[in-house]
């Protein structure tokens, strides 16, 4: 089995890095605060002090980070370590501009795939997310069947954008189911009501997911992902949506919190 290096270990990486010891990966972890990394030394994973240090003998590097600033400050960390055959899987949603960029900072001879994911904390413990992949999944299929189903995007950087396609899209629809349950409140609808009829419409979907409970999407993530897709061309809807998550009370909720924080934004 291949070495492999997992950098990134927030609320998806953690679980994720799991099933791979689980399955018997030899696995070195790095996070940048450390106490994360050292939770995965309990279940057999090498801790490493430096990204260098983590990516040093692997032969697949996988990261799980935040956003664009992560990716970048990972790859400068890291890159000089890389030896030529590497291959690095980045699964976090940076949006395909960013994914081109650390990319290009990789040494020759290393390869990257981008391949973000749909699907919370949940599905990520139990290896059912849907990862959107850019580039060829070929050399490391076994290693991201790990974590659920590939869907084939095209080249390098279209799993990424797919990703902020398909993320924003359920983030307005989340918003806008919160304002439903808003604007039902002041017509004095039972919330049963309300949502069983949401839940039975054509918004079933995202109903759903404003609902679900056992996710953890924090709210600061979802204006992050919302913020990318505006950086590419205009969008006053996903506009207006970013300004209401970025005055919500609480940014370290999981975005079916909109529903609540919005329903007590005095009108
Ligand atoms: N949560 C979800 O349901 C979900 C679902 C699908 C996709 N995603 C995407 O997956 C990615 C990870 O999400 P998550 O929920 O695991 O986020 P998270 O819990 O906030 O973890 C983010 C990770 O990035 C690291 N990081 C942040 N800034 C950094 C920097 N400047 N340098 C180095 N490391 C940095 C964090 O390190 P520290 O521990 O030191 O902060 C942590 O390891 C994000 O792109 C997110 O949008 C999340």
């Amino acid at each position: 089995m291949e070495k492999i290096a997992f950098l990134g270990l927030g609320s998806m990486g953690r679980p994720m890095a799991r099933r791979l010891l689980a399955a018997g990966h030899e696995l070195t972890v790095w996070n940048r605060t450390a106490a994360k990394a050292d939770l995965l030394a309990q279940d057999g994973a090498k801790v490493a002090l430096t990204p260098a240090e983590a990516v040093r003998d692997a032969d697949v590097v996988i990261t799980m980070l935040a956003d664009p600033e992560a990716g970048h400050a990972v790859v400068d960390a890291m890159a000089p370590a890389l030896r030529p055959g590497t291959h690095l899987i980045d699964m976090s949603s940076i949006g395909p501009r960013a994914f081109a960029e650390v990319a290009a900072k990789l040494p020759a001879g290393v390869t990257a795939i981008d391949a973000p994911v749909l699907g919370s904390v949940d599905r990520a413990a139990t290896g059912q997310l849907v990862l959107f992949v850019g580039g060829d999944p070929g050399p490391v299929q076994a290693i991201l069947d790990q974590f659920g189903r590939v869907t084939r995007c095209g080249g390098p950087g279209a799993g990424s954008a797919l990703k902020i396609v398909v993320i924003t899209s359920v983030i307005v629809g989340v918003t806008a189911v919160a304002e439903a349950v808003k604007l039902a409140d002041t017509y004095g609808l039972p919330e049963d009501l309300v949502r069983a009829a949401l839940a039975n419409s054509p918004v079933g979907g995202v109903t759903a997911r404003a609902f679900a409970e056992g996710v953890h999407y924090p709210i600061r993530l979802a204006a992050k992902d919302v913020a990318l897709a505006m950086a590419s061309t205009e969008l006053p809807l996903a506009d207006a949506v970013h300004a209401q998550l970025t005055r919500l009370a609480d940014s370290e909720q999981d975005l079916g919190k909109v529903v609540e924080q919005l329903r007590r934004v005095a009108v």
